[in-house]
């Protein structure tokens, strides 16, 4: 459509492999096994969204659901000096909300739709998405109802990032399995959330030192192939 846009990763690479960087209307789905970069990339976003169009941002606000209590305003302070804005504004333009439960973190969501109507958000992270739903409905006999739920989410998610033309970010924490990804990424542990519904799905991997591995799956619009970007001291870089 017309009026999609993107916002910039920090990493060119990344953005290369995303065919410009994270877009609106959609939601892309981060998933990869611990310390693989994940809410590094959603602090990132968070504060990338806030620059110029011609900087890779929306000039926009962001919305943090937090369900794991790993958002940090000294890391979103040491990212915007990074990309040369004012610390003091950009946390001002960055909602936090911690997700006690899945319960809370859906009814987050449903609010979501008269908060972003009446203000310039244009990026909503949530980071995980699945972390409640996996605790509080474990194992494969609760499977079924937590597949449900989460879908129900999703949805709301996607008609969210529809609606009113933002982006929506993702994260899903799945165990390292090389071995079955190679062969069929859907395959990893706990698998990406989104299925084959629309959306973006990153496989990100741990490299050397700060060096992360990103793949998109799944995704026919997009080249195959896969990247690498560095976790800087001042952020997401390549
Ligand atoms: P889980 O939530 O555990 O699944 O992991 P994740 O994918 O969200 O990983 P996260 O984005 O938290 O990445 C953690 C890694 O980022 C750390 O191992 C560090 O390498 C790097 N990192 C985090 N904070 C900083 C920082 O302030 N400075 C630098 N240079 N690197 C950091
Ligand atoms: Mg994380």
């Amino acid at each position: 459509s017309m009026n999609i846009k993107k916002i910039t990763t920090g990493s060119r690479n990344l953005d290369e492999l995303l065919g410009g960087g994270i877009e609106t209307k959609t939601i892309t789905e981060l998933f990869g096994e611990f310390g693989s970069g994940k809410t590094q990339i959603c602090h990132q976003l968070s504060v990338n969204v806030q620059l110029p169009e011609d900087k890779g941002g929306l000039e926009g606000k962001a919305v943090y659901i937090d369900t794991e209590g790993t958002f940090r305003w000294e890391r979103i302070e040491q990212m915007a000096r990074g990309v040369g804005l004012d610390p003091d504004e950009v946390m001002k333009n960055i909602y936090w909300i911690r997700a006690i439960n899945s319960h809370h973190q859906i009814a987050i969501v449903d609010k979501l739709f008269t908060m972003v109507k009446n203000d310039n958000i244009k990026l909503v992270v949530v980071d995980s998405v699945t972390s409640h739903f996996r605790a509080e409905f474990p194992g494969r006999e609760n499977l079924a109802m937590r597949q449900q739920l989460l879908n129900r989410h999703l949805h709301q998610l996607m008609r969210l990032a529809d609606i009113f033309n933002v982006a929506v970010v993702i994260t899903n924490q799945v165990m390292a399995r090389p071995d079955v990804f190679y062969g069929d990424p859907t395959q990893a542990v706990g698998g990406h959330v989104l299925g084959h519904a629309p959306g973006v799905r990153v496989y990100l991997k741990k490299s050397r030192g700060n060096k992360r591995i990103a793949r998109v799956v799944d995704a026919p619009h997009l080249p195959e192939g896969e990247t690498v970007f560095a976790i800087t001291e001042w952020g997401i870089r390549d």
